[in-house]
């Protein structure tokens, strides 16, 4: 089983803290994001081994990364695009939105490109209806009214920043500052 770092028992502990002693399983989201957060995905091994520290069924704890769409089930690219396909963007051109992203990076639904650069995500609603099409990048910006010419310049201002910033922090997307 997975042998998490001393560090990472540590921020799992102050989690579990917060709860009663056998409430130990409240942590599990947070336990998660912990793992995500150092690992960039959540793998089958290490849900086993978080059940294993908060006295739970791994199923459980799958079912929690499962639910979640921001818990990431395998390695993901440096961006992680999840563009939402409910009815409501759907409505209004989010499934095509999903397509010109797959189409424009040569990748299937789910898939990511060959560089590790890009995820490309459906996702349900992202509770920003009145904005479709929108996305979410990286699980934290919301880029909203995703028409194809906002998608272009999206990506062309990602693979712009991973070219020359390999290392350095995700940027924001400046079109779409003021509008999370
Ligand atoms: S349906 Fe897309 S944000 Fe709600």
């Amino acid at each position: 089983m997975m042998q998490f770092s001393e560090s990472t028992v540590a921020r799992f502990a102050k989690e579990v803290a917060k709860y009663p002693a056998e409430q130990k399983a409240s942590a599990v989201m947070a336990c998660l994001a912990i793992v995500q957060h150092e690992q960039g995905h959540v793998s089958a091994d290490a849900e086993s081994a978080i059940a294993a520290v908060l006295d739970m069924p791994a199923i459980a704890v799958h079912e929690v990364t499962t639910f979640y769409n921001m818990y990431n089930q395998r390695a993901t690219g440096r961006y992680k695009l999840n563009v939402c396909t409910n009815l409501p963007c759907a409505l209004r051109d989010g499934d095509k939105a999903l397509e010109h992203v797959c189409s424009k990076l040569g990748v299937e639904p789910y898939g990511s490109t060959p560089d590790g650069v890009f995820t490309v995500q459906p996702s349900e609603c992202l509770g920003a209806c009145a904005d479709a099409p929108v996305m979410l990048l990286n699980d934290r910006q919301m880029l909203s009214f995703m028409t194809p010419d906002r998608l272009d310049e999206l990506l062309a201002m990602l693979k712009a920043d991973a070219e020359t910033n390999p290392s350095g922090d995700r940027p924001r997307y400046a079109a779409d500052e003021g509008r999370t």
